[in-house]
């Protein structure tokens, strides 16, 4: 066999396999699946109550008018795995049953670095990102417990 009758058997088979690739495609696929417009996107606002923006604007005012406490409890997510899922405590002081000014002053401090305990180190990093809302939320959440 020679170099031209190898390219030719080449171009052949490749030429081959790019047909069948063509003859096996599913005539329904335009382009992009994953886009959605025109009729498809009539249908997706048509079954969500809206379009992207209106949705999305949905969720936010959603979460704005969720209560403090249920903002607390998610963001209470982050502190099971030391005070327990219902407060109990653990690795971390029972906070179950502390009143929600309490709660508000001792995360206030350490998020202000202040040390009130041996271990307030533990809390350091995890007050430090709170805002005064945060801390809010998360206080009305616990004080239920
Ligand atoms: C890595 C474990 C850990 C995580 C996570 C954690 N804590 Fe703590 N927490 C502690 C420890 C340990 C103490 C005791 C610190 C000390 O000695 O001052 C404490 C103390 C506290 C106290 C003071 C309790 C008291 O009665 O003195 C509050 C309030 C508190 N944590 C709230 C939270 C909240 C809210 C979260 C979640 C946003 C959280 N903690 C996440 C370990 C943790």
């Amino acid at each position: 066999m020679n170099t031209s009758s190898v390219i030719v058997a080449f171009v052949v088979v490749v030429s081959g396999l790019i047909w069948v690739g063509t003859q096996s495609n599913n005539a329904d696929w335009t382009g992009n699946r994953n886009q959605c417009v025109g009729e498809c996107y009539e249908e997706w606002k048509a079954a969500h109550g809206g379009g992207i923006a209106e949705v999305e604007g949905a969720k936010q005012m959603a979460l704005a008018a969720a209560s403090p406490a249920a903002l607390g409890e998610k963001y209470y997510g982050q502190c099971i795995a030391c005070h327990g899922n219902r407060g109990q405590g653990g690795i971390g002081p029972m906070l179950a049953g502390q009143a929600s000014d309490d709660i508000v002053a001792k995360l206030t401090a350490y998020r202000a670095g202040e040390e009130r305990g041996a271990q307030s180190a533990m809390m350091y990093p995890v007050a430090k990102p709170m805002t005064d809302a945060d801390i809010e939320n998360l206080a009305a959440f616990v004080s239920g417990l």
